[in-house]
């Protein structure tokens, strides 16, 4: 294939991408934009390859046919729970590779012919800065992606890290990596400074995400998704493929993009998250005696469902584990049909990560127009006869809006306790996500329902 059809096979997987994204970004049409971002890759990979640059086509097949089936038998088992800790071990890939490629590219600098001397030195004082600015935005991925995965899935501590002079820590880290690289370059590419930055930034990300608490990991998925995509991007600059540069660069702002609307939904500050936490007090708060909950049952929330005129279900990260979704949609086709009208409560981080409610639901084939984000239904809370609050507590908490001590303190919720009833499906009293305690549990109007989400809507269902 020659350098032209391959810049021309670039320009149209740049195109797919572009309609990948656009399709992912709604419900109706993610599944073409997942095909899109399929067609797009599928081009890029065999232009690759048959590119005038590759070598070594056997070992990229090995590498590939290695690498794909590892990659298909952990997508085939990952449950959709698990997903944000897949979606953080990819990108410590990306970061890594990041990291392989500076190195590559350093050991093995380019040799650009056509130049006149003082163009080359140009040239390599260009590639040098490069190589570094892509090893540390590597490096800082990886192990920032490595801890998320590890919080994600409960191997480390969800609460933040509190090193004494935290900030002050990172900021050292940027300053020495900054006087590092202008070393580096001064010294003509030192391999010593590169090794020394590579250890800083992997220590620097490491640290960066250990001091975000638990409730603020949502935004910190994505945050290390723009990092992989800026990663990308420096890979590209190295490899000098262009494609790779504008892939990361969508990623990149694509990730940061979210990262803000997610901050924004939370009411966080997005330089406070991506600053590893700065500025935000962290105050533990006693145990507070709540008082007492009271308990009901699935017969008596079936007669309290036929009797309601509106019902709204805001469910959560426990719906997903419990699979309840199926039966979830056999209510409410059930309680339709008797004319109650029914709608579902979306807030932006239920569950474990973006959107992830939006999916189950549509899987079970819940129609998309009784779907409403958190802002749209929120003030109709107060008109509602009954809440279904399925496995959700962290975004149901009235503590985020009036205990201004609270890890979640300012962080909008669904404001179920406004409606008449509220019944509660979780199977313990345990905290959420954030690890706080709720104190909706304990208002007059809420039941609990102890049990499996599952069996407990499948109990309703019967019942009903
Ligand atoms: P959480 O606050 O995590 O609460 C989930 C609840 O589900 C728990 O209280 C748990 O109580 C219950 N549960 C678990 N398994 C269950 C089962 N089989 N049957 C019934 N109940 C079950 O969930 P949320 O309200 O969806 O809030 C999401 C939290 O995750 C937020 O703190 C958010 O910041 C964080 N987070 C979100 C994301 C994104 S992007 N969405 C990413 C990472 C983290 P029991 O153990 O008592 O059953």
């Amino acid at each position: 294939m020659s350098a032209g059809l391959v810049q021309a096979a670039y320009i149209v997987a740049a195109l797919f991408f572009i309609l990948s994204l656009a399709g992912l970004s709604k419900q109706e049409s993610a599944r073409s934009g997942n095909y899109y971002g399929l067609a797009g890759m599928t081009i890029a990979l065999i232009a690759t390859i048959f590119g005038p640059e590759s070598e070594g086509f056997v070992w990229i097949i090995i590498a590939m046919v290695i690498g794909g089936g590892i990659g298909i038998h952990y997508a085939k088992k990952v449950e959709m729970t698990e997903m944000p800790e897949l979606v953080a071990i990819l990108h410590s890939f990306v970061g890594m590779a990041a990291v392989l490629v500076g190195y590559n590219s350093y050991i093995d600098a380019p040799v650009i012919a056509s130049l006149n001397p003082q163009e080359a030195h140009a040239a390599h004082v260009i590639h040098l800065v490069e190589v570094f600015l892509g090893v540390f935005i590597g490096a800082v991925t990886f192990t920032g992606s490595v801890v998320a995965f590890g919080k994600l899935r409960g191997v480390i501590s969800s609460s933040p890290l509190n090193l004494p002079h935290k900030h002050k820590l990172n900021l050292a880290a940027v300053v020495v990596s900054t006087l590092l690289m202008i070393y580096f370059v001064k010294a003509d590419g030192s391999m010593f400074a590169l090794i020394l930055m590579t250890l800083i930034a992997f220590a620097f990300g490491y640290h960066l995400v250990a001091s975000i608490g638990g409730a603020d990991m949502p935004v910190v998925v994505s945050m290390l998704n723009s990092y992989s995509g800026w990663a990308a991007a420096a890979a590209g600059f190295m490899l000098a493929n262009d494609l790779l540069i504008v892939t990361g660069a969508l990623v990149g702002s694509s990730g940061a993009i979210l990262s803000y609307i997610m901050c924004k939904a939370m009411n966080r500050s997005f330089i406070s998250v991506i600053a590893g936490g700065f500025g935000q007090e962290v105050v533990i708060s006693d145990d507070v005696e709540q008082g007492e909950h009271r308990e009901t049952s699935a017969e008596e929330v079936a007669e309290m469902l036929k009797d309601s005129k509106s019902v709204i279900i805001t469910p959560g990260y426990g719906m997903a584990v419990a699979q309840a979704q199926y039966p979830v949609h056999e209510i409410t086709e059930k309680l339709r049909a008797q004319g109650v009208n029914v709608r579902f409560g979306i807030h932006p981080v239920a569950g474990r990560l973006p959107g992830h409610m939006n999916v189950l639901l549509a899987e079970a084939k819940v129609p998309y127009d009784i779907v409403l984000e958190m802002d749209e239904i929120n003030d109709d809370l107060s008109e509602t006869d009954t809440v279904l609050v399925i496995g959700a507590n962290d975004t149901v908490n009235p503590a985020a809006l009036e205990d201004p001590n609270s890890p979640i303190a300012g962080m909008p919720v669904l404001e179920v306790w406004n409606a008449k009833n509220v019944i509660v499906f979780k199977r313990s009293m345990n905290t959420g996500y954030a690890g706080v305690q709720n104190p909706l549990f304990f208002k007059e109007n809420t039941q609990m329902l102890f049990g499996d989400a599952k069996e407990s809507v499948d109990a309703i269902s019967k019942a009903l």
